[in-house]
C-alpha cells in the first residue's frame, strides 16, 4: 500500500520523506488554510519534495471552471494530480482532464455508487472519506471494502486513495481490504510506530544492558 501524506505541511513532509514513507502528498483548501500560505507557493514547493503524486484541489463548482483551474494547478509541476469534487461538474471536469493525460483525484466520495462513477470517468484516484463516515456511526472502512470489490469485478484501474483516515488502526485495516493508497496525517502515520510492550520491552533491554555492563562501541 502506498502512504500518501494529507497535509500542506512542508516540514512535517520532509520529516517522514527522509525515512522514506511518503510515496505522495494530498493538500485540500482546507489544509491550504491550515498552512498559511499561497496554495501555488506550497504547492511547488511540495511537488519539488517529493516525486510522487501531489495532489492540489480546484475550488470552482461548474465543470468549465474546473477544467480552467485543473490546468493551472498541471502547470505547477508534472507529478500534479488535479483533485475535483465528486459532482457531475467534477466527473465531467475529470473525464476532460484524465483525456488531457493529466492525473485526478476525484475527492469527497462516501459512497459506492459515487465510486463507480468516478471509475467510469476514468478517475486516476477515488478518495473514499472513513472518518466522515465514522462520525456518523458508518463504517467507512465497510465503503472501502465495497468499492475495492466492485473495482476488481470489472477490473477498473482507478486506485483507491482512502481518505479521511484518523487513526493506525485505519491504516492497517486499509492495508488487509486492499486499497491502493492510504492518505493520513504525518501524526497518523507516525503513530503505526507505538506500542506499549514495544516501549515496556525497550525499557527492559536497556535496563538490563546497563546492568550487564554491554559496550559495542
Ligand atoms: O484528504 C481528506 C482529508 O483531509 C479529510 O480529513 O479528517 O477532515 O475528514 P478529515
Amino acid at each position: 500500500m502506498k502512504f500518501f501524506v494529507d497535509t500542506a505541511d512542508t516540514k512535517a513532509i520532509a520529516e517522514l520523506n527522509d525515512l522514506g514513507m511518503v510515496d505522495g502528498v494530498t493538500t485540500n483548501p482546507s489544509l491550504i488554510l491550515k498552512s498559511g500560505r499561497d496554495i501555488h507557493e506550497v504547492t511547488k514547493e511540495i511537488c519539488d519534495m517529493v516525486s510522487g503524486p501531489v495532489s492540489a484541489e480546484v475550488i470552482a463548482l461548474k465543470a468549465d471552471d474546473m477544467i480552467a483551474e485543473g490546468r493551472k494547478l498541471a502547470e505547477i509541476a508534472d507529478n500534479i494530480a488535479v483533485k475535483v469534487p465528486l459532482t457531475w461538474d467534477g466527473l465531467k471536469a475529470c473525464k476532460v482532464l484524465t483525456d488531457e493525460g493529466k492525473m485526478v483525484n476525484v475527492t469527497l466520495c462516501f459512497s459506492a455508487n459515487q465510486a463507480l462513477l468516478a471509475a467510469k470517468a476514468g478517475a486516476t484516484f477515488i478518495s473514499p472519506f472513513i472518518g466522515r463516515l465514522d462520525d456518523l456511526n458508518i463504517d467507512g472502512l465497510d465503503l472501502i471494502s465495497d468499492i475495492r470489490e466492485i473495482y476488481d469485478n470489472y477490473g477498473f484501474e482507478t486506485n483507491i486513495l482512502a481518505a479521511s483516515i484518523r487513526s493506525a488502526n485505519h491504516m492497517s485495516e486499509c492495508a488487509k481490504i486492499g486499497a491502493d493508497v492510504a492518505t493520513a496525517p504525518p501524526g497518523v502515520i507516525k503513530a503505526m510506530a507505538n506500542h506499549l510492550l514495544t516501549d515496556k520491552g525497550l525499557d527492559q533491554f536497556v535496563k538490563d544492558a546497563k546492568e550487564a555492563g554491554i559496550k559495542i562501541v
